[in-house]
């Protein structure tokens, strides 16, 4: 099939070079020349696995670049589009690329074209697209528009796309989901993973598909991100609270992941959501729903939550310390997470930015997003360095802030060696804390009680958890409340 895709950023790129593999051609449109000349040198612009090798598989082929999109509509008979939807100033979506592209598409139609929405967008908003190309002159003969929503997480976004667990197409009309059952097909059929060469390695369960109705695939897109920002959220929560109880988060999350009500996925506790997508539509969702006059509570605390753990990870690192004023601390990872050199809304550049306002000096290294990271942290005296070992040399704690496997095994004897103190305080629990204890380390982690090199006073302090005594009497004076009180 001939497939045009508008905007040949990171959704964009990914969707062309998988329809490509898929055995479709595609035609991907960007309008940055820095990055059309990227992709036209063969030349991935971001960090994603995968993904260079399906370019350097397909380009030239049946993966072309340009900046043209009327050349790209020629004769696509599906379009898809994939521009950014960016947060304005009060969290809803400014829809404004979106709209500009719609209106130029509205003027290149020559024959009859599927415009596939891809973008993360409120609900009613391809209903919006066809008002918007009628009103730019189309025929309502000439289009029909869908929905498609992405589901890829960056760094294992190819492997989403073409192994995904469903692929939902939101369609009003037969045209427009025959062309999209049929553009998945190599999928759906199980055809794609016979291939000994597919992502797939030749054997993987086929997606199911979700065949629905526009509104309820754009709806679709939005609860998945929330609900999985929620989870999040909540886990952190409960991981506060195994910390204040003296219970570990792990064996919670065991229990709890077990229940196939609930599943194990999402529910590593840390330092919160970061990324261009969950935060911003977790905001996106809430202003939606205040739109329709409902209000959605949960939506906000999510926010509100998430935003908090960076604040007290912060302050975990100046307990640890005792205070951060005038102390070196060694960052590992400012990606918001592994896999990706993305900075964007990353909790570990929140966390660096407020262990500087109260004075820290840092020394940071991550395997790819340190040019990134540089530009958000100008300005704040904060070295990049270029491996793990050197940016702890001589600092008084590490922090790790990005799960990127290789943080996960350190040689700790090195580690031990290089640190003015054995202080590690990590923000991703990449280790047990009997290993830390071993290694003679005093390591704070999240939802878990901290390993401390120096034997803990017994004496009780303020901020120690109840005891079981202590709790009694609050007890008793529930009940008391309930008995005078009751009816
Ligand atoms: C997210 C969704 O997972 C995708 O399904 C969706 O398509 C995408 O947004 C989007 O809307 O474009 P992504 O932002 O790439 O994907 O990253 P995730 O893997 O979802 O991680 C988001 C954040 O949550 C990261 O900061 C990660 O460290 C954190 N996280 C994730 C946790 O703290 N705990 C977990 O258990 C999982």
């Amino acid at each position: 099939m001939r497939v045009a895709v508008v905007g040949a950023g990171y959704v964009g790129l990914v969707t062309a070079a998988c329809l490509a593999e898929l055995g479709h051609d595609v035609t991907a449109v960007e309008q940055d020349r820095r990055k059309l000349q990227l992709l036209e040198a063969r030349t991935c612009p971001i960090h994603e696995e995968l993904l260079p090798g399906l370019m350097e598989k397909h380009w030239g082929k049946t993966l072309y670049f340009t900046a043209s999109l009327q050349d790209a509509m020629q004769q696509a008979q599906v379009v898809f589009i994939c521009v950014a939807t960016p947060a304005s100033h009060n969290g809803s979506t400014d829809l404004s690329c979106l709209d500009a592209v719609v209106r130029e598409i509205s003027k290149l139609l020559q024959h009859k074209v599927l415009l596939v929405e891809k973008s993360t967008v409120p609900v009613r908003t391809c209903d919006a697209i066809r008002q918007t190309l009628i009103s730019g002159g189309a025929h309502p003969e000439q289009f029909a528009v869908a929905c498609n929503p992405e589901f890829l997480r960056e760094g294992t976004a190819v492997v989403d796309f073409l192994v995904p667990d469903r692929i939902v197409i939101g369609t009003d009309d037969e045209f427009s989901r025959e062309i999209l059952r049929d553009l998945y097909s190599p999928l759906t059929s199980g055809q794609y993973y016979k291939h000994p060469e597919s992502v797939a390695g030749g054997g993987a369960r086929r997606p199911q598909l979700i065949d629905t109705s526009v509104r309820s695939a754009e709806l679709i897109k939005h609860a998945a991100n929330a609900f999985l920002a929620m989870k999040i959220a909540f886990i952190n929560g409960v991981a506060n609270l195994a910390e204040a109880y003296r219970a570990d988060i792990d064996d919670v999350c065991h229990g709890l992941g077990a229940d196939r009500r609930i599943g194990p996925h999402f529910l590593r506790a840390g330092l919160g959501f970061g990324g261009a997508c969950l935060p911003k539509d977790v905001r996106a969702f809430a202003a939606m729903a205040q739109q329709s006059d409902y209000s959605f509570p949960l939506l906000a605390a999510t926010t509100k939550m998430n935003q908090r753990q960076r604040l007290l990870f912060a302050r975990k690192v100046q307990k640890a310390l005792g205070s951060v004023r005038g102390r070196q601390i060694a960052c590992l990872g400012v990606a918001f997470k592994a896999g990706t050199d993305d900075v964007r809304n990353s909790p570990a550049i929140d966390i660096i930015k407020q262990l500087v306002s109260r004075g820290a000096r840092i020394s940071a290294f991550d395997p790819a997003a340190s040019q990134k990271a540089s530009q958000e942290l100008a300005g704040l005296g904060v070295s990049f360095e270029v491996d793990p070992y050197q940016a702890m040399d001589g600092a008084d704690a590490l922090v790790i802030l990005t799960e990127w496997p290789e943080f996960g095994s350190l040689d700790l004897a090195r580690v031990r060696g290089l640190l003015q103190r054995p202080l590690i305080v990590d923000g991703r629990n990449m280790y047990s804390p009997e290993t830390m204890r071993k290694a003679g380390f005093s390591y704070w982690s999240c939802g878990r009680e901290p390993v401390l090199s120096q034997p803990v006073t017994a004496r009780r302090s303020a901020g120690d958890p109840p005891t079981l005594l202590s709790m009694i009497p609050s007890l008793e004076s529930v009940s008391v409340t309930q008995r005078t009180g009751g009816p």
